[in-house]
């Protein structure tokens, strides 16, 4: 017997183009053999009409809060006692904001704050509407409510462009709430979970990054630095923006572009970037330490060019002294997230890279080899082995965006519930739970 046989889902319909798919989604939910009641907004109706969904859905269409005849059939509360779940489908920005701060102006809004039953969100609107701060701190609030979220998917756009903001299709719809309800979630007080959608899994949850090189001073016009480009620590900024994640990207200068929604913290010097990861680390779910950090920096800072006169007999020498480590003081903080570092080797990569993993009190390491010229710096692929306590695994050379992917992708499965407390942990309300 299918999961969702006898199942109640109220499907919750507000106003965007892609409300045009919902007879098509409640179709499928029937088929799978689930009961339907739809329940649409008054923008809903400028899409997809009541007459064809209560057509597919088999009962009658609700949309307002304000209908005697109607609420004396089945008010709103026993509405909101009914479903097993509700799933709105399209969430649009506005129906997300609603949601985030409890509004209850309108039927849907009502049921929501009255039902106790899991609530998914197929999210669809233009892109920079679904990147914009105000979306992402509403997602923040609903993934800490507990609300699910199914996509959105990345492809073109009604407006015409592309990016993140697509209804998934109905039938990834119907799955994903099979999948939910399979998980035995209905009728449970929410908790905490992430979002259940393919492409955000770290929707709600902070990454910090730090990529480039430093730049440690010899005097005004000199520096000690190496040949990171920022690559591979802006393509792994990317991939975790597009899982869903709040993004910190600490960066030394490079010449690469930040990914539109990733928040910046621009640094020269190695001392720079410590301070900078301090701050932003505490209270995040992950740091990832890809930037190639000078471990040594010029003991002072001459305050006027250094010209060839000043030179002795022997040559100019440069007093170094070490700079702070940050990944390993970042592991260090009290209730740190999951740090993980990257090792830039030469020979004997693996061994010496095990060797850091415990050094600096990380949970995993990425290691690559910079002696090649393929791949490490400055080039546009990689290839990398990810170590942890117990395990590794081999990511073979791909581009730095594939890789970076393959590097989540596994980071999530290994350390998820760390992030999940970690989200319960930052919200006193969860935490009780
Ligand atoms: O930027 P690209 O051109 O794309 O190149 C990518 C890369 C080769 C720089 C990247 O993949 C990489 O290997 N980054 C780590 C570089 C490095 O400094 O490795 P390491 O083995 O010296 O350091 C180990 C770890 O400690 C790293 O996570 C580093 O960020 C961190 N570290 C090192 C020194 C220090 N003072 N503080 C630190 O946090």
């Amino acid at each position: 017997m299918n999961v969702l046989t006898g199942r109640r889902i109220l499907v919750g319909v507000s106003g965007g183009i892609a409300a045009y798919k919902t007879p098509e989604l409640v179709r499928e939910l029937r088929r799978a053999g689930a009961e339907v009641q739809v329940v649409m907004t008054r923008s809903a109706a400028q899409f997809v009409t009541a007459t064809s969904l209560q057509a597919v859905s088999g009962n009658p269409v609700r949309d307002t809060l304000w209908d005697p005849a109607a609420e004396a059939q089945m008010g709103h509360i026993e509405l909101a006692r009914w479903a097993d779940l509700i799933l709105i489908a399209p969430a649009t920005a506005d129906r997300l904001a609603r949601l985030a701060h409890g509004f209850a102006d309108d039927l849907l809004g009502a049921i929501c704050l009255a039902s106790t039953a899991p609530i998914a969100l197929a999210p669809a609107m233009n892109h920079v509407m679904w990147q914009a701060p105000a979306t992402r701190r509403n997602l923040e609030l609903l993934a800490a409510d507990g609300v699910h979220l199914i996509g959105p998917e990345v492809g073109d756009q009604a407006c015409g462009e592309t990016g993140p903001g697509r209804m998934s299709e109905p039938a990834d719809l119907a799955r994903a709430v099979t999948e939910l309800l399979a998980q035995g979630l209905e009728g449970t007080a929410r908790a905490p979970v992430h979002s259940i959608g393919q492409n955000q899994p770290l929707l709600g949850h902070h990454v910090v990054i730090t990529a480039g090189p430093t730049r440690e001073a010899i005097d005004p016009v000199r520096f000690i630095s190496n040949h990171s480009s920022g690559k591979q620590g802006y393509a792994l900024a990317a991939a975790a923006l597009a899982a869903g994640a709040r993004v910190t990207l600490i960066s030394g200068p490079v010449a690469e572009s930040v990914p539109v929604g990733v928040t910046l913290v621009a640094v020269e010097s190695a001392r720079d970037m410590h301070a900078a990861a301090l701050t932003a680390a505490p209270g995040s779910d992950l740091f990832i330490a890809v930037a190639a950090v000078a471990d040594y920096r010029p003991s002072t800072v001459a305050e006027q060019k250094i010209k060839k006169t000043d030179r002795k007999e022997s040559g100019l020498s440069l007093e170094l002294v070490e700079n702070p480590d940050i990944v390993a003081a970042v592991a260090a903080l009290p209730d740190a997230p999951v740090v993980v570092g990257f090792a830039a080797e030469t020979h004997d990569a693996l061994a010496h890279a095990r060797g850091k993993l415990s050094r600096k009190g990380l949970d995993a390491i990425v290691v690559n080899d910079v002696s090649r010229q393929d791949i490490g710096f400055g080039t546009d692929e990689n290839a990398a082995t990810l170590i942890w306590a117990d395990g590794e695994i081999t990511l073979p050379k791909q581009s730095k965006a594939d890789l970076s992917r393959a590097i989540l992708d596994t980071l999530i499965e290994l350390f998820m519930p760390r992030f999940v407390r970690q989200l319960a942990n930052t919200n006193p309300d969860n935490a009780a739970k």
